[in-house]
């Protein structure tokens, strides 16, 4: 396992589509997960994609805790909202409904900013895992943003393509000396 060099904003793997994986349960493959899990623990992250550790295939990891859980939630809406760390192959994204929520990202491969980005908010994923199996599951809230926003990875684009409002794109060390703590804590959210 090792840690990997993160591609940044500008290098051409973040730019192209990446292309199928043919066999999920390949060994290599495992290894190129085992060393992306180490990467993005050390950066702090929530999510990565293959192509942000320069390997151009359609595979990302990710995980929405529970720490991040509006409290206010209901036992049957926290489902939605949290995920395991997952592995997810060859994914397939469903929008579920007209909903839009903006939310601020930061991404790994854009260091240093953060940018208010509105995405449907309920979806539906599919996909394989490195076992070969099914994973299907509905999400809203952090856990359907950073499936987004990492399946947008896939797809090669980055959240700034997203915005509509690019007075929103910012950079993290301005926020912290002149937003309001309470906006900021929405900032708080992991690098993906
Ligand atoms: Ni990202």
């Amino acid at each position: 396992m090792a840690i990997l060099k993160i591609a940044r904003m500008g290098h051409p793997v973040l730019a192209r589509k990446a292309d199928p994986v043919a066999d999920p349960t390949a060994p290599e493959l495992l290894l190129l997960v085992q060393s992306m899990i180490e990467t993005m623990v050390d950066a702090n992250g929530a999510g990565l994609a293959a192509p942000q550790v320069h390997v151009p295939l359609r595979l990302a990891i990710f995980q929405a805790p529970e720490e991040r859980l509006d409290p206010g939630l209901s036992q049957a809406e926290r489902y939605d909202h949290t995920a395991p760390l997952t592995v997810l192959i060859n994914p397939e994204l469903e929008v579920l409904g007209p909903d839009i929520e903006g939310g601020w990202e930061g991404c790994l491969s854009v260091p240093g900013m953060r940018g208010l980005v509105e995405r449907p908010a309920h979806i539906r994923y599919r996909g394989v895992n490195l076992q070969g199996e099914k994973i299907e599951r509905t999400a809203r809230g952090f856990h359907a943003r950073v499936v987004q926003h990492e399946l947008d990875h896939l797809d090669g684009i980055l959240y700034p393509q997203r915005m509509g409002d690019l007075s929103k794109l910012i950079f993290e060390s301005e926020a912290r000396h002149w937003m309001a703590p309470e906006a900021q804590e929405e900032l708080e959210e992991a690098q993906t």
